[in-house]
């Protein structure tokens, strides 16, 4: 297995995985913006075929900017195509990524992951993610979401 950038052709295969991996998926234009967005990391899992595929992006907000050397990322979305599960391709995507947003030197990468997803929500507790706070009704399906961080400082 390789994890690389994700580039344009990889579009389609990313969606079909996102279709099966969510109730409330991104639309395809979603990730199509993602591979062409500045301040983005987008990676894809590929063996034989894309597998898997994680989403980081620097936050911008009017309070802190990266001038003020603070940076804080958002980790948008992970996910695994279903025969494919358990076999540390999340894993990797995640270590890798926290390779790739080194250049950004982030202080924080923050996530939401419904309450009921236990595998995702220990897959980010591995990776030191921490439980910040639980945000009622974030999904219209899966319902309320804990607000993860993970923090270099
Ligand atoms: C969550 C998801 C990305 C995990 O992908 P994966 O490649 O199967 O994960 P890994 O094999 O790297 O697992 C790493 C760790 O995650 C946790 N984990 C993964 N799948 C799990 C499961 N079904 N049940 C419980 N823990 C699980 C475990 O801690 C595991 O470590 P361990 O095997 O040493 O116990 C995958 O299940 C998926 O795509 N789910 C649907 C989309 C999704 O929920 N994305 C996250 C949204 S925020």
């Amino acid at each position: 297995m390789i994890i690389r950038r994700a580039v344009k052709k990889d579009l389609n295969k990313v969606y079909l995985i996102e279709l099966a991996s969510f109730p409330e998926p991104w639309s395809r234009e979603f990730f199509a913006y993602f591979i062409e967005a500045a301040n983005t990391v987008f990676l894809v899992a590929v063996e034989d075929d894309v597998v898997g595929y994680v989403i980081w992006m620097l936050e911008s907000t009017s309070l802190i900017k990266p001038s003020d050397g603070l940076n804080i990322g958002h980790l948008l979305n992970l996910a695994v195509k279903r025969e494919y599960r358990g076999r540390k391709i999340a894993s990797s995507l995640l270590s890798e990524l926290f390779k790739e947003i080194g250049e950004y030197k982030p202080v924080a990468t923050y996530l939401e992951v419904a309450c009921s997803n236990q595998a995702a929500v220990k897959l980010y507790l591995k990776f030191n993610f921490k439980i910040i706070s639980t945000i009622p009704k974030y999904y219209r399906v899966e319902g309320d979401a804990y607000l993860m961080v993970h923090t270099l400082i």
